[in-house]
C-alpha cells in the first residue's frame, strides 16, 4: 500500500500545527502533534519538561514518539520545531513519509510568536536575535531533510494548506 503520511517541519511559529490539522481534514487524514503526543506521555507540559529534566530528556522522548509511530499510515504528522536535530530522526521520518518544510522569515515567525509563551527556547530577554539564531543554525538542516518547500510569509493557512495538498496530489499522481 502507498505510504501517505505527510510530515510537516520547520521552525516554532511556521504553522506546522493548524496547517497540519487542515491538511489532514482536507484529504481525511489523521492527525498527529508530535509534541501533545509528548505531553500526553509524560503526564506535564513541555516547558515544565525542558524546566525539570532538560532539553536532551525532551529530545529522548521525541525519538520516542517517532519510533512509536513507525508502523503508521495515513497519518498528518506535526513535527516539533527541533524533531530534525538528530540524524537519526530524520532517517525515521523519511522512512514514515514525505517531509514538507514549513518556511517563514525570521521577522514573520517574530511577528506569529510575540504573544506566545509556552515555547522554553525562546523565553529569554531578546526573542528577535534568538530566533534569527537558532534559525541561522537549522536553516541548511531543514532545508536538507525536506521533500517540499512552502514559504508561508505572507500566506494565511488556507493558502499554505492548499499549497501543501497540491503538491500530495501531485506526488501520488506520478
Ligand atoms: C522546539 C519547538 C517546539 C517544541 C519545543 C522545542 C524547537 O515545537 O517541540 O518547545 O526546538 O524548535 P513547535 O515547533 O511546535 O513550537
Amino acid at each position: 500500500m502507498e505510504n501517505r503520511n505527510i510530515i510537516l517541519i520547520g521552525f516554532m511559529g511556521a504553522g506546522k500545527t493548524v496547517v497540519g490539522q487542515k491538511v489532514a481534514q482536507e484529504l481525511g487524514l489523521k492527525f498527529v502533534d508530535a509534541d501533545e503526543e509528548i505531553e500526553k506521555t509524560a503526564g506535564v507540559a513541555i516547558s515544565e519538561i525542558f524546566s525539570k529534566k532538560g532539553e536532551a530528556c525532551f529530545r529522548d522522548l521525541e525519538t520516542k514518539v517517532l519510533e512509536s509511530l513507525r508502523d503508521s499510515t495515513n497519518l498528518v504528522l506535526a513535527t516539533g520545531g527541533g524533531m530534525v536535530l538528530r540524524p537519526e530522526n530524520v532517517k525515521m521520518l523519511k522512512q514514515l513519509g514525505s517531509l514538507v518544510l514549513l518556511w517563514a522569515e525570521p521577522s514573520v515567525i517574530f511577528e506569529r510568536i510575540i504573544n506566545e509563551t509556552h515555547r522554553p527556547l525562546l523565553k529569554v530577554s531578546d526573542p528577535k536575535v534568538e530566533i534569527a539564531k537558532i534559525i541561522n543554525y537549522r536553516q541548511p538542516i531543514y532545508q536538507q531533510a525536506a521533500d517540499f518547500v512552502v514559504d508561508t510569509s505572507g500566506l494565511g493557512v488556507d493558502e499554505v494548506a492548499e499549497k501543501v495538498v497540491n503538491y500530495i496530489s501531485r506526488r501520488s499522481a506520478s
